[in-house]
């Protein structure tokens, strides 16, 4: 049978990585059961209202080893969009998708060429590496003002080492990257605290509970009702950010149109805020549990480029879901063949851990020299348009921790820290809920 992937079992995830040894040993590609169709929102937001189950279990091919798993990404027999091979009947399910659906059901995460390839090039300018370097000084700001801040909190707490203690996650790891996202896209900042949260609330939230299903509609209305006004706003004063860029025509005459613009809005806080938050708590964690790292970066932080590198290849935040895939073609890999219409996911975590491509897979090195070839990213057409962003904000945050508190250690053991019901395991990320730190 399937060999079961369940993220809910705390049993599953923390030895992960050696069942995911033994999957690359048998196969390049292996049949599993997705314990919960995680990625399935759609489907599931639009069955609410009827008695069906709202969680499913479903059966998909896991692409294992590295070599192919960037030969999937790279095939364009594989399909990224959600409604491939799906039946006339479900596809009528799909068409009456309630409104708060959409967004992300529209992302260019979830198309194919030409849809995909307009609706990328269409934004891909905003994060290039030349927009990367003008944002540097931005994300400096706001980790500094966030370190600023927790110090404040800390010391009102009082010095006593319990009162000390703050939690990394909660402090600063969670609310900089959805900050750099407002910033970037332009939301003013006597907006931030409302729309941040609405934010959170709509894309972070268990996408599985129905009882927020009536609540996640009212929060999409509001948070949609704001950007338009937005959007109203920077056509009329554009500044410069990200959506007064979206609003104004481009020299080849193309443009996002509304409901577009609306789900490139929604896609950018769904992909760039808990990815981003679990690189920074992944990577803390990492140091804390090998000490011989820990005292190179306390020595160098500018090592902060190699440590954000390793832990996207050690302990990456997108792990065997979040990279879906149908096939519309049969298709081969690693000689074996499938068949069109099987269900796919490319396992990026244990392509990033396969010892033909990476020597000791399994040691935390930030010096080692192949780490930047990791596909945590993915890769092809689909490769994440925020990878320079996230990259930036791992290599900022890394680097100003260590600057600022050389002597920063766990407050407790770190066998303590659990993987799991971690910020983000809502929508299948891997990371830690907590990261106590004196
Ligand atoms: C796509 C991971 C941060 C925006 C992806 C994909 C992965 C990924 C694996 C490809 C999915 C696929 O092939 O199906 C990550 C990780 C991050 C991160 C690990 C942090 C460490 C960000 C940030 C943003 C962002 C900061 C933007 C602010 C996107 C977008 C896509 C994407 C828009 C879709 C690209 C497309 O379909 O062409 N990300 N991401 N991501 N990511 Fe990221």
């Amino acid at each position: 049978g399937p060999v079961v992937l369940d993220r809910e079992n705390p049993e599953f995830l923390a030895t992960a990585y050696a069942t995911y040894a033994r999957l690359r040993e048998q196969a390049p590609v292996v049949r599993t059961l997705f314990a919960k169709g995680v990625l399935d929102t759609v489907r599931v937001d639009s069955r609410v209202g009827s008695t069906a189950d709202l969680v499913s279990s479903e059966e998909r091919l896991l692409v294992t080893r590295y070599d192919e798993a960037v030969a999937a990404l790279l095939d364009g027999s594989l399909s990224s969009d959600f409604r491939a091979g799906m039946t006339p009947q479900q596809l009528e399910g799909v068409a009456h998708m309630p409104e708060e659906a959409k967004p992300l059901a529209d992302s260019l995460i979830s198309r194919d060429p030409p849809d995909h390839t307009r609706l990328r090039k269409l934004v891909q300018p905003s994060f290039t590496a030349r927009a990367m370097e003008t944002l540097r000084p931005r994300v400096q700001r706001i980790t500094d003002a966030l370190l600023d801040k927790a110090e404040r909190e800390a010391a009102g707490r009082g010095q006593a080492a319990p009162d000390r203690q703050m939690d990394l996650i909660e402090a600063f790891a969670y609310p900089m990257p959805i900050t750099v996202i407002s910033d970037l896209l332009g939301i003013p900042e006597e907006d931030r605290e409302r729309i941040n949260h609405l934010a959170e609330l709509l894309m972070n939230t268990n996408r599985f509970d129905s009882s927020l299903v009536a609540a996640r509609r009212e929060q999409t209305r509001q948070f949609n009702a704001y950007l338009e006004e937005l959007f109203e706003r920077k056509r009329r004063e554009p500044a410069e950010d990200m959506i007064s860029q979206m609003v104004h025509t481009r020299e080849d005459g193309d443009m996002l149109g509304h409901e577009e613009m609306i789900s490139m809005v929604h896609t950018l806080f769904f992909a760039g805020h808990l990815t981003t938050v679990n690189l920074i708590g992944n990577g803390m964690v990492a140091l804390f549990s090998h000490p011989d790292q820990h005292a190179r970066m306390v020595a160098d932080p500018a090592l902060a480029k190699g440590m954000v590198e390793e832990t996207l290849r050690y302990w990456g935040p997108v792990d065997y879901i979040g990279t879906p895939r149908t096939t519309i073609a049969d298709t081969q890999l690693g000689g074996i063949s499938i068949p069109q219409g099987a269900k796919l996911s490319v396992c990026l975590s244990s392509a990033n851990r396969d010892p033909s491509r990476f020597p000791d897979p399994d040691v935390y090195d930030i010096t080692r020299p192949e780490a930047h070839r990791n596909i945590a990213f993915g890769k092809g057409i689909h490769v994440c348009l925020g990878a320079p962003l996230a990259r930036l904000e791992g290599q900022v945050a890394f680097e100003t921790l260590f600057r600022r508190y050389p002597k920063l250690r766990l407050a407790v053991p770190v066998e303590q820290l659990k993987w799991g019901a971690g910020v983000g395991s809502g929508i299948g990320l891997r990371g830690f809920a907590r990261i106590p730190v004196l």
